[in-house]
């Protein structure tokens, strides 16, 4: 027979129990599975919402999809995938930005694009940058640095839809360990000869 305190005890074991097991692999995922989810949402908030071929303009490093990552990988000597994660997160916060720049506050989109915008920093919370433990390539750093840059030569107009397609996709190829490969649209082994 269970006394009143045994049974606090073992309630109290049942609700602490999944916060010991949430190990940091498992709230990397957690939180890029709810961004994946929202992500969902990009047609309807990107492309519906906005006038026909709406374009923003952003820097040419701004624009980060799968081709960018195999030339990276096949490019930069002791590049680990930690980099190309940071680089990831950091882009995809200044295309957040410059989304939420040309979007009043009013605007049926506005609200969607922020609440990205929490869930981006949720997931830079769980994965630490690289630069913690070590200098990343030269050509990454020179990325970060291109990516701040107020007045930059290299423009491109794209639309926000094509841009968080980017986002989507490299997230399903850069984290594969969150994601099993029947979520990946596509191979994420850009093929240069295509
Ligand atoms: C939008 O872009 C598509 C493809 O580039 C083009 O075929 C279409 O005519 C454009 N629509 C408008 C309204 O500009
Ligand atoms: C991705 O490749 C394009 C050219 O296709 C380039 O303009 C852009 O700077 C690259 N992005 C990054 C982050 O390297």
């Amino acid at each position: 027979q269970l006394s009143t305190t045994d049974w606090l005890w073992t309630a109290c074991l049942i609700c602490v129990l999944p916060l010991v097991l949430m190990t940091p692999r498992t709230a990397q995922c957690t939180s890029l599975k709810t961004l994946e989810n929202k992500l969902i949402g990009r047609r309807r908030n990107m492309k519906h919402n906005l006038p026909i071929n709406y374009t923003i303009r952003v820097h040419y490093e701004e624009v980060f999809k799968l081709s960018n990552i195999s030339r990276l990988r096949a490019r930069v000597e002791d590049l680990e995938d930690g980099d190309l994660q940071d680089v990831w997160l950091l882009v995809n916060q200044e295309v957040l930005k410059r989304i939420l720049r040309v979007l009043p506050v009013r605007h049926p989109s506005y609200k969607y694009t922020t609440d990205l915008e929490d869930l981006f920093r949720k997931v830079q919370q769980v994965f630490p940058p690289q630069t913690d433990e070590r200098e990343p390539p030269e050509r990454i750093e020179e990325i970060y640095k291109r990516v701040k840059e107020i007045d930059s030569k290299g423009w491109r107009f794209v639309t926000p839809k094509s841009l968080l397609d980017n986002c989507y996709r490299t997230m399903h190829c850069l984290f594969k360990d969150c994601f099993s490969s029947e979520d990946r649209e596509q191979d994420c082994e850009y093929k240069h000869w295509q």
